[in-house]
């Protein structure tokens, strides 16, 4: 492969959206960010220059790193931030891997602006498993916050209640026309009839999933996540925050203008928020400019068959290679939980469910951030700043049918804490993520960082291993994986990448609150089984 270059300059640029002007991060100006291209085992390198007055890190989701952890780029997970003025060269190879991926910042919630799109195409002469597109364009979908971000994160830390909501949902950064003050702020895509175009979907908003429909036109899934599927052909599509796909649309309409819309998927209960989708144009050429776009059908906010149908409808292309045996059974719990306000709370005014104080966790345990890089920790033997005793919990009922949400249990609190699970060199890993509904239930769209991985099955209630129906033969292989309201998901993936592997809910609030654990993967017994030595340049915190 060849190589990539990049310049990235992290800085603050005035934008001006819904009316309102205001101060954003960026990378080289540019909202969205600068568009990465490489092809399948390109090498590419970009250095990040902070030019703002905040900490900032680059992570490159999706990609494996494989023998490269280093390079991940997660804040206080396997780097330390690169700091005001100072820089950090990111440098890492797409091995076996190609597709639509992204990258965005893993700091705070600076990932509100600081986000493109990374597109890998087939080494030279491989074809794509479908017939070659007439064109490809990409469709980012973000959220539009007026105000700033990480002030937005430290008050609702500090207030212990929920998150505002978005002012605004965007596709490559526009609103479209339904928001105040939006009118011209739309993007438009020209297509012309009888061909097929190749859309590259990125859902990279912070706290909320997405529905996606074009009016009176079909989509046709043929990549997830940087994996091809099996055509899978449907009127709307979901994506969780972290999720990607591909998708084929045929211009086989009258020549008009067709609305499409990225709207809201929320499935928390008791939130209020703007029911108002992102508009994008579908433009036949020639159509008139002045006639009004045909509606697009999305489901409402709320419709979970809607997003599960879709999901359980995916399939990968081709025979995978599954893991069949197992090594390592996990079971982990992924929810909410509110602690006790108490007089010593720190910092906290206590606005979160019946007066406590909001929080999230996997296995109870809510994620404490350490205060340097725990995989420089973990290679440096510096004691202190973790333990690797993750716990388990016992298989019971975390089922909302049989008691919360309606009747919250006395027990809601997690324990803080920084703990990892390690795993061996080459284990193979089976991982159930069970919904819990202590104080509310909601699909959460796990990520894990350093693989791919098998999703091989999924179901509402409580997970049970006798009842559990797995496909073995064709799962989507994907990077994030969303856990079904108040239900599982079983994953499979081996363990052959050593270092430190962050594992998180991809909501952004969900993050600030603890949903999220990591794993460190062990040495093999080879040179090429084992943790690369750091950078020069790596920032120390
Ligand atoms: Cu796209 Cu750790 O995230």
């Amino acid at each position: 492969g060849s190589t990539r270059f990049y310049d990235f300059k992290v800085q603050t640029t005035k934008v001006t959206k819904l009316c309102k002007t205001t101060n954003i991060i960026t990378i080289n100006g540019m909202y969205p960010g600068p568009v990465v291209y490489a092809q399948e085992d390109d090498r590419v390198i970009v250095k990040v220059t902070n030019l703002t007055p905040h900490n900032a890190t680059i992570h490159w989701h999706g990609v494996r790193q494989k023998l490269s952890c280093w390079f991940d780029g997660p804040s206080y997970l396997t780097q330390c931030p690169i700091q005001a003025g100072q820089s950090f060269t990111y440098e890492f190879t797409l091995v076996g891997q190609k597709g639509t991926l992204f990258w965005h910042a893993h700091f705070s919630w600076l990932r509100a602006t600081v986000y493109g799109a990374l597109v890998i195409y087939p080494k030279n002469d491989v074809p794509y498993p479908f017939p070659s597109p007439y064109e490809e364009h990409i469709l980012i979908i973000g959220e539009w916050w007026n105000k700033d971000v990480l002030q937005i994160e430290r008050d609702v830390l500090a207030s212990g209640g929920n998150p505002p909501v978005a002012d605004a949902y965007v596709i490559n950064g526009q609103p479209g026309p339904l928001y105040n003050c939006s009118k011209n702020d739309i993007y438009i895509l020209e297509v012309v009839p009888k061909e097929t175009y190749l859309l590259r979907i990125i859902n990279a908003a912070l706290n909320t999933g997405h529905f996606f429909a074009i009016a009176d036109h079909k989509l046709t899934v043929a990549e997830l996540d940087g994996e091809y599927t099996k055509s899978y052909t449907v009127d709307h599509i979901m994506l969780g925050p972290g999720q990607s796909a591909n998708v084929l649309v045929t211009t086989d309409q009258p020549v008009a203008k067709y609305a499409m819309a990225a709207s809201p998927y929320i499935s928390a209960q008791n939130v209020s928020f703007q029911n108002i989708s992102a508009i994008a144009h579908f433009h036949y050429r020639n159509a008139n400019p002045n006639g009004v776009a045909l509606p697009a059908q999305v489901p409402n906010f709320n419709e979970n068959s809607a997003a599960n149908n879709f999901v359980t409808g995916l399939r990968s292309l081709n025979a995978v290679r599954v893991p069949l045996e197992i090594d390592t059974n996990l079971f982990f719990t992924v929810g909410l939980n509110v602690d006790e306000c108490h007089s010593s709370t720190p910092n906290k005014s206590c606005q979160g469910i019946n007066g406590g104080v909001n929080k999230a966790s996997m296995n109870n345990i809510s994620f404490v951030r350490p205060s340097v890089s725990l995989l420089e920790a973990y290679y440096k033997h510096i004691n202190g700043y973790y333990t690797d005793d993750f716990p388990g919990v016992p298989l019971k009922n975390y089922d909302f049918v049989n008691g919360a949400p309606n009747n919250i249990p006395n027990d809601t609190q997690a324990l803080n804490g920084t703990r990892v699970y390690v795993l061996e060199y080459g284990t193979r890993v089976q991982l159930i993520l069970q919904d819990t509904v202590i104080v509310g239930v909601e699909n959460h769209p796990i990520h894990l960082h350093g693989y791919s991985f098998y999703v091989v099955g999924s179901g509402s209630g409580n997970y049970n291993p006798q009842s559990a129906n797995f496909n073995l033969v064709d799962p989507p292989y994907r990077n994030t994986v969303g856990v079904p309201v108040g239900g599982w998901a079983a994953i499979r993936f081996v363990a052959d990448n050593p270092g430190v592997w962050f594992m998180h809910c991809h909501f952004e609030i969900h993050l600030s609150w603890g949903l999220s654990m990591a794993f460190i993967v062990k040495n093999g017994d080879g040179p090429l089984e084992s943790l690369p030595h750091p950078p020069a340049d790596l920032p120390k915190c």
